[in-house]
């Protein structure tokens, strides 16, 4: 029996604990946080975060080997292995503001692992950090006149919430580095014990430190590029009549291209890509590495135009002028299948129409809570409502903004005849049938697809 430690109860700490507290019924694991409201959530029967299946394992190992606690140092005390998930979000002072990774709690973590430890441990980077991280954290950790020794080993994370459950259960790959010495490698071989209770050897990749930490940083710039690529397609598809799901489809069936992240939309959110880019870029840059921290940056710039274009073209189509319009945006979650809105295009959409002055209301069947908060400074400009035929009731446009299967499944007639003409759509995840749109009478302008418009000739295509 280990005991396991999870420093860190966020969407990361909680759903990886829970599954790993599942599989190693041997294991006592504990996940604990400074925040105590989000540990109460967590001892509750409404969790904090939502995650499809999550609920169900929560439940059930809350009764077993999973417990959740605001009192750290105590654990950390009796833990063998520690997990550290805490937040590492971008830098907002200082050298590297807007790109470095703030490593503030990270480092405050590590000195509180030291203070309250009274036996050796494994050290396990969770959190996506800057390549050469664990270097710091050991040089803390052996700063240490107990004679006690730390193992650090970097273990990143690859679960794309919504999917975090299934991710975490079947993974492609789970990733651990550590230092290539008796005790590092020791160490390596105690966590890949840990995964192989439940996932297939040859999927557990051992590799050294530095390798480990990087390729976090690459799988999700990676994966950001793709979506940015095809996006930056999506602009020229709308210019010469291509369809870009059928370009997509048609270069994703080449296996060397791949099907997957391939969806243009109104661009990438979450909590991880932006920031990781920008984490790479920055190392680039400290390296001297210009030409490259350029390419990657541009990543970046990509999904931010794609947002702005997304803008310009609700303005332009609806005759130049939103102001005063109430438009309803279908979506606030930067993608389906979570309540998480963090780096949302949703809300930077939302925003920018304010800019506009248009009278904006939102609607999403799980993430209004969070877009309220995230909002607040917007608050008596922006109407939060849950039920989205009343958030497109009186409205000249809808948008939908997140790809959740409920949009799709609407009765689009009705909508239509409850709203102001001429009726806009703006699909920005193209998951709506266009062509019935239309049909009903909307005006619909998809992403990377020419409009469908009920306008009488002389339609010239808004020039974006
Ligand atoms: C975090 C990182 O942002 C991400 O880079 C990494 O890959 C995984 O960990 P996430 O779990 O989504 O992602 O973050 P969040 O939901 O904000 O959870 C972090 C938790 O750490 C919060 O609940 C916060 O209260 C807690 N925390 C933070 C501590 O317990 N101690 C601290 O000192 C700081
Ligand atoms: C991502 C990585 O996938 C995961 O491995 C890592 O550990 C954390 O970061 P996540 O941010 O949860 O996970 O979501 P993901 O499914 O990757 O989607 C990110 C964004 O890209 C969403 O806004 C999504 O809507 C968008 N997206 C995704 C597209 O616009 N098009 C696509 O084809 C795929």
């Amino acid at each position: 029996m280990a005991n396991i430690l999870c420093i860190g109860a966020g969407h990361v700490g909680g759903p990886t604990m829970a599954v790993i507290a599942k599989n190693c019924p041997q294991h006592r694991v504990v996940v604990v946080d400074i925040n105590e409201d989000r540990i109460a959530a967590w001892q509750s029967d409404r969790l904090p975060i939502y995650e499809p299946g999550l609920d169900e394992i929560v439940r059930h190992t809350r009764t077993e080997n999973l417990f959740f606690s605001t009192e750290i140092d105590h654990h950390i005390a009796e833990a063998d292995i520690i997990f550290v998930s805490v937040n590492t979000p971008t830098k907002t002072f200082g050298r590297g503001a807007g790109k470095a990774a703030d490593l503030q709690y990270w480092e405050k973590t590590a000195r509180q692992i030291l203070e309250n430890s009274t036996s050796p441990k494994i050290v396990i980077e969770k959190s996506t950090l800057p390549v050469r991280t664990a270097e710091a954290m050991e040089r803390i950790l052996d700063s240490n006149n107990k004679g006690l020794n730390f193992d650090v080993v970097s273990n990143p994370e690859f679960l794309a919430e919504g999917t975090a459950i299934r991710d975490m259960q079947d993974p492609d790959r789970v990733l651990i580095g550590g230092r290539e010495t008796p005790s590092g490698r020791k160490a390596v071989q105690a966590i890949v014990d840990i995964y192989a209770q439940w996932i297939p050897r040859e999927r557990i990749v051992t590799t050294n430190l530095w390798s480990s930490e990087l390729s976090k940083l690459v799988a999700n710039a990676f994966l950001a590029q793709r979506i940015s690529s095809i996006n930056s397609i999506s602009a020229l598809c709308e210019r010469t009549e291509a369809d870009v799901s059928e370009v997509a489809h048609a270069i994703g069936m080449d296996s060397r291209i791949g099907p997957h992240f391939l969806r243009a939309s109104v661009g990438f959110g979450g909590s991880c890509f932006k920031k990781d880019i920008l984490n790479l870029v920055y190392l680039c840059e400290h390296y001297g590495l210009h030409e490259v921290a350029a390419y990657w940056n541009q990543v970046v710039a990509m999904n931010e135009y794609q947002q702005a274009r997304f803008v310009s073209n609700m303005v332009l189509s609806m005759f130049n002028t939103v102001a005063g319009k109430r438009i309803a945006l279908l979506g606030a979650a930067f993608k389906a299948n979570t309540n998480d809105t963090r780096e949302s295009p949703a809300l930077n959409i939302c925003r920018a129409l304010l800019e506009e002055r248009a009278e904006v209301v939102i609607s999403d069947p799980y993430a209004l809570d969070n877009a309220r908060t995230d909002l607040r400074d917007a608050a008596n400009q922006v109407t939060f409502e849950p039920d989205p035929y009343t958030a497109a009731e009186g409205a000249h446009a809808l948008a939908i903004l997140t790809e959740w299967p409920r949009f799709t499944e609407l009765d689009y007639k009705a909508i239509y005849e409850s709203m102001i003409k001429p009726a806009f759509i703006f699909d920005g995840r193209n998951i709506l049938d266009h062509r019935s749109l239309h049909a009903i009478g909307f005006n619909v302008y998809a992403i990377g697809r020419p409009p469908l418009t009920n306008f009488v000739a002389n339609e010239t295509h808004p020039n974006f």
